[in-house]
């Protein structure tokens, strides 16, 4: 890619996490340095780059990793239910509704988000907002619908503000998802964004999203595709191509005839 459209996708990556409420990013000095380089000019007085790992990144949840069962007597209304009651860290203050998830037993295709924003929270349905306009297009597009998957989130309540849950706020809503993954039994997971792939799979350090995007990884046997949040797309439209092409992937890996990408 030329220099330009590095820095494009980097301006439009910093806006989007500045919408997001983050004020600060990690820059590895790897990075710094591909820019220097990209550049031809940019002088840098950071460490000398490392070796760059040659193999592909390494799921962290090995294939082995069991799948846990559902409970007995364990249903989706039950999460919910708890879930509607939940206090156990301050999100629940602001909440509205709690967002608990929507969509199908047995789904192909488990979508699963960061946290509800402002439409969701009055609704209590995930991916309603702008973000989830994108992405229930992205699922017709790929020949299903919100009834034909499910879409959850790691966070079950807003974030005020919509910044990133903390990493507590991960931790105590996390056992809900993973009963809903239980009972479920998806297929496939799809991750959307570094919040949804953090919360599931525990990276290798340096690991970030724009390097394992598109790669399969796992989360307790199951295959997982990380892939860009909607609202990243919609920050950013020259990224809908890659994840299309990695819901293509996700299609391939169900066996399901591929479509056009029709114009957003
Ligand atoms: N963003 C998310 O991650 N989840 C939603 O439900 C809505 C927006």
């Amino acid at each position: 890619m030329e220099l330009d459209g590095i820095l494009n996708d980097v301006s439009a990556y910093l806006e989007w996490e500045l919408d997001e409420g983050r004020r600060t990013v990690s820059v590895s000095p790897d990075v710094v340095a591909e820019l220097g380089d990209a550049a031809g000019k940019v002088e840098t007085e950071m460490p000398e780059p490392k070796p760059k790992p040659q193999a592909p990144p390494t799921p962290a949840v090995s294939s082995s990793t069991p799948r846990t069962p559902a409970k007995p007597g364990d249903s989706l209304e039950a999460v919910a239910a708890e879930i509607a009651e939940c206090t156990a860290c301050e999100l629940h203050e602001a909440r509205t509704n709690t967002v608990p998830g929507q969509g199908c037993m047995h789904p192909d295709i488990l979508f699963i988000g960061e946290a509800p924003g402002a439409d969701e929270d009055a609704q209590g349905i995930p991916f309603v907002g702008r973000s989830g306009q994108l992405l229930t297009k992205m699922i017709e597009a790929m020949g299903y619908s919100r009834d034909t998957v499910f879409i959850a989130n790691i966070n079950k309540c807003r974030p005020p503000g919509n910044r990133a849950p903390s990493p507590a706020e991960m931790q105590v809503c996390i056992p809900y998802l993973k009963r809903q993954i239980s009972l479920l039994e998806p297929k496939l997971i799809v991750a959307l964004g570094a919040t949804a792939i953090n919360g599931l799979v525990d990276l290798p350090k340096g690991m970030g999203i724009t390097k394992v995007r598109g790669s399969w990884l796992e989360f307790e046997g199951i295959p997982l595709m990380p892939t860009f949040h909607p609202a990243y797309m919609l920050r950013n439209p020259n990224m809908k191509r890659p994840v299309w092409e990695d819901l293509k992937n996700v299609l391939r890996r169900l066996g399901k005839p591929i479509p056009e990408m029709k114009k957003a």
